[in-house]
């Protein structure tokens, strides 16, 4: 298989095909001659030129969520979702997987790597943030593309064997598009009351509402669900992991850095929070 499999031009829906140089993607093209350069950091904008509602995760907000991603404080998480893809694609020689609203490539690359034979796999990460997928340009076997989930995705129908979407915007209508029957997505969602005891300090925003039932009726009518996990994490934070979970979430859209700085130094020591997560898996009925 090659990584551009699966991959369709945004403008005229022709296969969209990977020209490298070097050993570097460089360029995608159609044969009706659209054409996306790769960023230097090797990913792609098909959104370059579309005007976008969206806004962004900004550079500090990705830099906050890899840090701490990085430190390994959400490890459980990634090894329960690698535990999942890994029985879903059993058996399969070269199974494709989409990480929709990828963010930094976290979980995919811990995902692939939980993989038997993660040579023989390839992955689409798609967000909308360049920030995170410059980040997410680095996992391997992996293409980034920089693109709007509300959108119609540029992939083609049935050509993915599973699918991650993980704290992102759920379109089922075009993840069941995308999904070939018989494949699993694996949606992960804060559970009430996560981040809770530290949602004053961090100056999140308001607790989450239960989300389970939200996720179910969004997947729509493609998808069943076909089992729930829930992960609670206690987490021990210093002053500089406090601040990056607090960045890194979409508080980090509004919050003033230096204000939470000073508001964590004051408090003094470190913070006590448990993260709590639900993973629905979803099977693509036919
Ligand atoms: C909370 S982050 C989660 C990222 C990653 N899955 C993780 O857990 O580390 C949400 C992500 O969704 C992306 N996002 C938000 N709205 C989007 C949209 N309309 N299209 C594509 N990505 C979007 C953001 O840029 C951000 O990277
Ligand atoms: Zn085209």
């Amino acid at each position: 298989m090659n990584p551009d499999d699966g991959l369709r031009c945004p403008v005229c829906r022709l296969a969209l095909r990977l020209q490298t140089q070097q050993a570097r993607p460089a360029r995608l093209g159609c044969e009706a001659g659209h054409g996306f350069d790769a960023a230097k950091q090797g990913y792609f904008n098909l959104l370059a030129g579309k005007g976008t509602n969206f806004k962004e995760d900004g550079a500090q907000m990705v830099a906050a969520r890899a840090s701490f991603l990085d430190a390994g404080h959400y490890e459980s998480l990634a090894e329960a979702l690698g535990r999942r893809v890994r029985t879903a694609l059993r058996g399969l020689e070269d199974p494709r997987i989409l990480d929709a609203g990828a963010g930094t490539g976290y979980y995919l690359r811990q995902v692939l790597e939980a993989l038997p034979e993660v040579s023989a796999a390839s992955a689409v990460a798609v967000d909308i943030s360049r920030y995170a997928m410059r980040r997410a340009a680095k996992v391997p076997h992996t293409l980034a593309l920089v693109w709007d989930l509300w959108r119609e995705l540029p992939l083609e129908d049935e050509s993915f064997d599973a699918l991650l979407n993980i704290f992102s915007p759920h379109n089922g209508a075009e993840f069941a598009r995308v999904l070939r029957p018989g494949g699993t997505a694996l949606v992960v969602t804060p559970l009430p009351g996560h981040l809770a005891e530290g949602a004053e300090l961090l100056g999140l925003l308001g607790i989450a509402a239960d989300k389970a039932a939200g996720v179910v009726a969004s997947m729509g009518d493609g998808f069943a669900l076909s089992a729930t996990e829930e992960v609670r994490i206690p987490l021990v934070l210093g002053q500089e992991a406090a601040f990056e979970l607090a960045m890194m979430g979409p508080a980090g859209h509004h919050l003033d850095p230096g204000a939470l700085r000073d508001r964590l130094a004051e408090a003094g020591g470190t913070t006590l929070i448990t993260a709590a997560f639900r993973i629905q898996e979803f099977r693509r009925i036919p």
